[in-house]
């Protein structure tokens, strides 16, 4: 059952509201060193007595060993399944906390309150929940609906630029799969232009709207993966790498890049199309360097994508612009040349 999303400029009352009633055993919140700073102190009215469960940020801690942790914490602090997780944070903590939460006894109630623009237009949307995996991401997890989701922009001004910048990939992404005027609208727009909020219910809309008519991604919810067979594959090979880092939405703006070239070259979408997205993702993320090396490195990694069936890999591309194409078949020698035409 998909949970009840809140769009609100008053998430403190929303989270008394939702509170109000129910009789949880204890209320714990997920954070991180930076959500524990700058989020959680805007909750602590209707949170006096909560406990705190804090991790260290960042993509590489996205793993079993962190939610050992976090189950140990639960375990000491004694949470009966009566109990409730809050996870206040980016998408790091709203799918490792959902997943801890949907597994510790069987499942206990959590609900998101996503800090990060990426995680407010997607990930604390649609219930996909987990970690990273050997490197691989997101390889163990499970699918599991939060009993509701706060969003609130306010958490967005402590952001910095580039971890807002990372969230807008994701907004790009649902307007080329499903809103063209969208996309011509934010095409034409400097970064500093764009409209969080306005942005923001779009986003909502459009993702709610694909998870709720799919919620196990059997077909239809896959075209969200729009930009992440090779985006995915590049975000792992700069995981491997101490010292290299390269944010999730970083990774997906290229792989939308490359993925455009592949629906190019099936015949789905034009030149013009394909020049106006690598055009626009490059004066908004700026262009990374991927050397034969680097490309080596990353074709390997997407032989692990959830997506691929007996061996092949099957992409989500565009069919055009606001419409996309599922199941994709797709060769690694193809994969390769749309690296280096991104790389152009
Ligand atoms: N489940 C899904 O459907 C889904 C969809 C998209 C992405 N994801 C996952 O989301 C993750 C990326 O999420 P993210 O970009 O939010 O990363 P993140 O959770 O690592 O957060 C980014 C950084 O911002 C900090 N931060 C968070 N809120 C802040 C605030 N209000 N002010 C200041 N700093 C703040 C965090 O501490 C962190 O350092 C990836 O692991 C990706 O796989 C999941
Ligand atoms: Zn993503």
């Amino acid at each position: 059952m998909a949970s009840d999303i809140f769009l609100t400029k008053e998430v403190v009352t929303k989270l008394g509201q939702y509170l109000k009633g129910k009789q949880y055993s204890k209320i714990c919140v997920l954070v991180d060193e930076n959500t524990e700073k700058h989020c959680f102190p805007l909750l602590l009215k209707v949170l006096p007595t909560a406990h705190l469960i804090r991790i260290k940020s960042g993509e590489e801690r996205k793993t079993l060993d962190t939610c050992q942790y976090i189950w140990s914490q639960m375990t000491e602090l004694l949470l009966d399944r009566k109990a409730l997780l809050i996870n206040l944070g980016g998408g790091v903590i709203s799918d490792m906390g959902g997943f801890c939460a949907a597994t510790y006894k069987r499942g206990i109630d959590f609900i998101q309150i996503p800090t990060t623009l990426l995680a407010q237009v997607d990930a604390s949307i649609g219930g996909k929940l987990g970690v990273d995996f050997h490197g691989f991401k997101n390889h163990i997890g499970v699918f599991h609906e939060p009993k509701a989701v706060l969003i609130d922009s306010i958490f967005l001004k402590t952001l910095s630029k580039d971890e807002l910048r990372s969230g807008y990939a994701e907004v790009i992404k649902h307007c080329l799969i499903a809103d063209k005027k969208k996309w011509e609208d934010i095409s034409k727009k400097n970064f500093n232009e764009l409209n969080w909020e306005d942005l923001c219910k779009h986003s909502i809309a459009i993702k709610t709207k694909i998870t709720a008519a799919d919620p196990f991604e059997k077909g239809p919810r896959k075209i969200l993966n729009f930009g992440h067979t090779v985006g995915h594959a590049i975000e792992s090979y700069y995981l491997s790498i101490p010292g290299k880092k390269l944010l999730h939405g970083e990774a997906i703006a290229i792989g939308m890049v490359c993925e455009a070239w592949l629906a190019k070259k099936k015949g789905y979408i034009n030149q013009k199309d394909l020049d106006a997205i690598k055009k626009y993702i490059i004066l908004i993320f700026g262009q990374k360097v991927m050397f034969d090396f680097d490309i080596n490195k990353i074709l390997p990694l997407t032989l692990q994508d959830k997506k691929n069936e007996n061996e092949v890999i099957q992409a989500s591309l565009l069919d055009k612009i606001g419409k996309g194409n599922i199941n994709v078949a797709v060769k690694l020698k193809d994969i390769r040349e749309a690296i280096a035409f991104y790389s152009l």
